[in-house]
């Protein structure tokens, strides 16, 4: 059966392409998104995007899309990752799993971005990749549902 899976971006990533391309690469937030539609057209699964800047906006995706359509999450929390408790605990809340993403290697660079409020909630994360990041993700996102674990 074909899976819902909802895709967030978080702050700043909107700005991609142009913002420190030396950490982030040259590829804009369309560019994933297309990348990550063909995956997802390829395995079968359905996604729903979203960038937003505000934490509460998130929550508030994060809550209405797990009750009424996704299966799972694959989120990039961007510098929330970093700070938001609220973030944390909406995923910890939701019956959904999710699959936290970065497009640089966060441990190899300052050390503020080495703690994550939502690795603990997180089913995994996957960072370094780049836009691959996103598509390995996606892979993991229903590879954890396949394997039944939040
Ligand atoms: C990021 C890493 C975060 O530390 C940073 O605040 C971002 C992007 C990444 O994808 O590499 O905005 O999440």
């Amino acid at each position: 059966m074909s899976k819902n899976i909802l895709v967030i971006h978080g702050p700043n990533l909107n700005l991609l392409g142009k913002r420190e391309p030396k950490i982030y690469g040259k590829c804009t937030l369309e560019d994933i998104n297309g990348a990550l539609k063909k995956e997802a057209k390829k395995l079968g699964a359905s996604l729903r995007i979203f960038q937003a800047n505000l934490e509460g906006e998130i929550v508030n995706i994060i809550q209405e899309q797990s009750e009424e359509w996704a299966d799972a999450i694959v989120i990039n929390p961007a510098a929330y990752t970093h700070t938001s408790v609220a973030i944390r605990d909406c995923l910890a809340a939701v019956r959904i799993p999710a699959v936290e993403v970065h497009i640089s290697n966060v441990f190899g660079r300052e050390e503020f971005r080495h703690k994550s409020f939502i690795a603990p909630v997180a089913a995994g994360g996957v960072y370094g990749f780049g836009k691959e990041s996103y598509i390995l993700g996606l892979q993991a996102a229903l590879y954890t549902l396949k394997n039944g674990k939040k």
